[in-house]
């Protein structure tokens, strides 16, 4: 029985298998990856948040390149954005000022692992201008499929519809998914709190149907915990369309995550991936590392975006410099725990087909 659904005829594509965009400061879904994916029958997204715009342009030619398959862009568009003239360095000056005591959290961190202070070089926050010149670029160079994370795609719906882009959108919520539909969406991508990376709530098995019910007939794309092709018959059982996946696809052997964070998600279980606000302000399911564990000690409150991402990310660029990847944050979610074994990411997308069309054999037979 093939695995086709309606997804497939909205995005051009021959598995209803989306391999979901990871921001990571490019290292988790590089233009090698998504090509893979596409190439292999399903949709590969490259994860742009926090991308120059220049960098952005050259990873969706690079893409283009690779495969003549659709791919997609995902950016996050943040509902409460700082202000265009905050930079990473106007923020730092704010942290020292009124958060001392964050500031000698972070301080704690380099001392106790012995890491010296190699702050973030560019002088860029996620912020409305930003943010807004990379929809440009996407926009520019007629990228197929636009993933919105977080915030709101309104900004974005008129200009892609008139350029015949789809456009999906991320929600962690029947409510938040009936807001994006509002917004103009084709797509619905409902993740679970299961799932990797930035996380809400509710689990899959109420999320689900309670989107698909909430905002019938936009169609849903599954997120979360999905690492084999049962949670993609699963997802369909529940009224989805496809699957969206991440954390299985940072396995893969084309994603340029270090070695050792894919090796944490290969021999991981499920309780290792906690959610933390220490990382980004919100709460982001992660490998549990001694960084987390020590931001759980501290007693101390998250900071909004963009200050604790700019805190951390300061931290982050000492750990990058040194290679100390058990001290990175290494976003995953609770399906790393069904992940085996390491694979290129076309015998991951046969795989999921394969395992998805038995079980639908088994179910039918
Ligand atoms: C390392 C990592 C980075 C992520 N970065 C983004 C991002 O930049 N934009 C976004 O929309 N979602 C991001 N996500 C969420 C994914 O798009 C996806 O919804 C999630 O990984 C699905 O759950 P799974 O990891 O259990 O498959 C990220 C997830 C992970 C694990």
């Amino acid at each position: 029985m093939p695995l086709r659904t309606p997804l497939c005829d909205l995005l051009g594509i021959e598995l209803p298998i989306i391999q979901a965009g990871m921001g990571v400061w490019g290292m988790a879904t590089p233009p090698k990856l998504v090509a893979a994916v596409s190439n292999a029958g399903g949709l590969g997204v490259l994860g742009c948040s926090g991308l120059s715009p220049e960098e952005m342009r050259r990873r969706i030619r690079e893409t283009r390149r690779l495969t003549d398959k659709p791919f997609g862009v995902d950016l996050l568009l943040p509902a409460s954005l700082a202000p265009a003239a905050t930079t990473r360095s106007g923020v730092r000056e704010d942290l020292r000022r009124n958060h001392p005591e964050h500031v000698a959290f972070y301080e704690s961190l380099l001392e106790r692992f012995g890491l010296s202070e190699t702050p973030v070089q560019d002088d860029i926050v996620i912020s409305d201008t930003f943010v807004e010149s990379q929809i440009a670029v996407t926009l520019e160079e007629k990228v197929p499929v636009f993933a919105a994370g977080l915030g709101d795609p309104a900004r974005v719906a008129p200009r892609a519809r008139e350029q015949g882009m789809v456009l999906m959108g991320l929600s962690g919520s029947p409510r938040n998914a009936q807001r994006q539909v509002r917004s103009g969406v084709d797509i619905v991508v409902s993740q679970g709190t299961e799932g990797g990376g930035h996380t809400g709530r509710i689990a899959n098995f109420a999320l689900i149907p309670q989107t698909v019910d909430a905002i019938a007939p936009v169609p849903v794309v599954a997120a979360g915990g999905i690492s084999d092709g049962r949670g993609i018959v699963a997802a369909l059982a529940l009224g989805a369309v496809g699957a969206w996946i991440g954390t299985l696809f940072l396995t893969a052997a084309e994603s340029d995550m270090p070695d050792l964070c894919k090796d944490e998600l290969v021999s991981g279980i499920a309780t290792d991936f906690d959610i933390t606000r220490s990382w980004t302000g919100k709460t982001l399911r992660a490998y549990r590392n001694p960084v987390s564990q020590a931001w759980a000690e501290s007693g101390l409150d998250p900071l909004p975006t963009p200050h604790q991402r700019v805190l951390m990310e300061d931290f982050l660029e000492a750990v990058k410099a040194t290679g100390r990847w058990e001290l990175f944050m290494n976003a995953a979610g609770q399906g790393a725990g069904g992940i085996t074994k390491r694979r290129s990411a076309g015998e991951i997308v046969r795989d999921l087909a394969r395992e998805a069309e038995e079980v639908l054999e088994r179910l039918t037979g």
